[in-house]
């Protein structure tokens, strides 16, 4: 039986999926290979500690999206980010439409100045994404290709991208969104050109160029018990019992105040229970605009459920949010007529959010000697 990689075991030996490998969660820093750099030992707390300080005793990073325009565009973004954030993740940067917008002709200058800015600030770098159906450069979406050279057109993608990070990302989303509602396969360009095996292949081709990364799904909507958490547990199940390289599944946690899931950690225990981690990778808690009376408490509880579940789960490593701030967040855009769904507002102020996230991690530090 696998051993379920332990919040105190970050850093040593842990096994994954039958496969014995050291270093394999976030306890690295400064953009590096986690392990290859010592295990910050957690900074002694005070009453305004960050919230990368308030997770550190736990090894949980804390992260969030970035845009990486905004670190130079909107004042004060990036000082907030290098004080209260121990991982990012590329909002857009990394995903295949602004790295290949060209085929044959890779353009990594906004992951890469994400990836200087980890390294100077002393965070990982988590990998979004390498497969989705989404955020496809032009030239793939508008071409007519024989069904067996989408497979070349993605492992050369993947080689590339992953070649290209390799040392300095130590989680991907190897495929975002995999599946229907339902819990079946997403019948999107990926499985109408290469069928179900499209899976498999991603994470062994990522694996193959960076065999430390730890390969990640990720997927919305399968927070709770549901159908398709149901088929997510079935997916990777399958793909363990097949011996593929899966390390991880990230739960996004796209929520509405009205949506907390009410079997969260269930959900989550159950496929730490398969030997696999368990992140929150892109929560941000929409309100209606103009909040109402009450609306940032409400959220507030959101943010405290989720934070609160993950450290409840040995093997949930991760807790990123999407996007830190309302001055920068894509739910305007995405969800109209909502808005003010992160922890920070848009002066940079902290909400009633940040103050639950920063008192459910002080009580995780505090009742968990280091
Ligand atoms: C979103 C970004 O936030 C937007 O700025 C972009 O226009 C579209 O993508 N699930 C994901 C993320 O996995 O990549 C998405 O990010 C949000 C939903």
């Amino acid at each position: 039986m696998v051993a379920v990689s332990t919040l105190a075991a970050v850093g040593s030996a842990i096994v994954v999926a039958g496969q014995t490998r050291a270093e394999n969660a976030p306890a690295g820093a400064a953009g590096t290979r986690p392990g290859t750099v010592p295990t910050p030992v957690p900074a002694p707390l005070g009453p305004h500690s960050p919230l990368r300080d308030l997770a550190a005793g736990r090894g949980l990073v804390v992260g969030s999206a970035v845009d990486v325009p905004a670190l130079s565009a909107t004042p004060g973004y990036a000082a907030e980010l290098g004080r209260e954030f121990s991982s990012v993740t590329a909002e857009s940067a990394m995903k295949w439409d602004a790295v290949e917008p060209v085929q044959g002709s890779p353009d990594f200058t906004a992951a890469d100045t994400l990836v200087a800015f980890a390294r100077t600030h002393g965070q990982v770098v988590y990998g979004h994404n390498l497969v989705w159906y989404q955020s496809l450069p032009d030239w793939l979406t508008n071409a007519t290709l024989p069904d067996a050279q989408y497979g070349e057109v993605l492992r050369a993608h993947i080689s590339a991208e992953v070649g290209h990070f390799r040392q300095a990302v130590w989680a991907w989303d190897v495929v975002n969104e995999p599946l229907a509602e339902d819990g079946s396969l997403r019948p999107d360009l990926w499985t109408s050109h290469l069928g179900p095996g499209y899976i498999a292949d991603a994470l062994r081709w990522a694996h193959d160029a960076d065999p430390d990364a730890v390969l990640f799904l990720n997927e919305y909507g399968a927070e709770d018990v549901n159908a398709k958490s149901d088929g997510l547990y079935r997916l990777v199940r399958d793909l363990l019992a097949q011996g593929v390289p899966l390390g991880g599944v990230g739960f996004q946690l796209h929520l509405a105040p009205a949506g907390v899931p009410a079997r969260l950690v269930e959900n989550l225990r159950r496929f730490t229970a398969l030997g696999l981690q368990v992140a929150i990778t892109e929560l941000d808690v929409r309100v209606p605009v103009p909040a109402a009376a009450g609306a940032l408490a409400r959220q507030a509880e959101v943010y405290l459920a989720a934070i609160s579940a993950c450290l409840a789960v040995p093997g949930c490593v991760s807790f990123t949010v999407w996007g830190f701030t309302d001055a920068v967040s894509w739910i305007p855009a995405a969800y109209p007529g909502y808005g003010q769904a992160c922890l920070l507002d848009p002066t940079l102020a902290p909400k009633p959010a940040y103050w639950a996230v920063a008192g459910a991690l002080r009580h995780a530090a505090t009742a968990t000697p280091p």
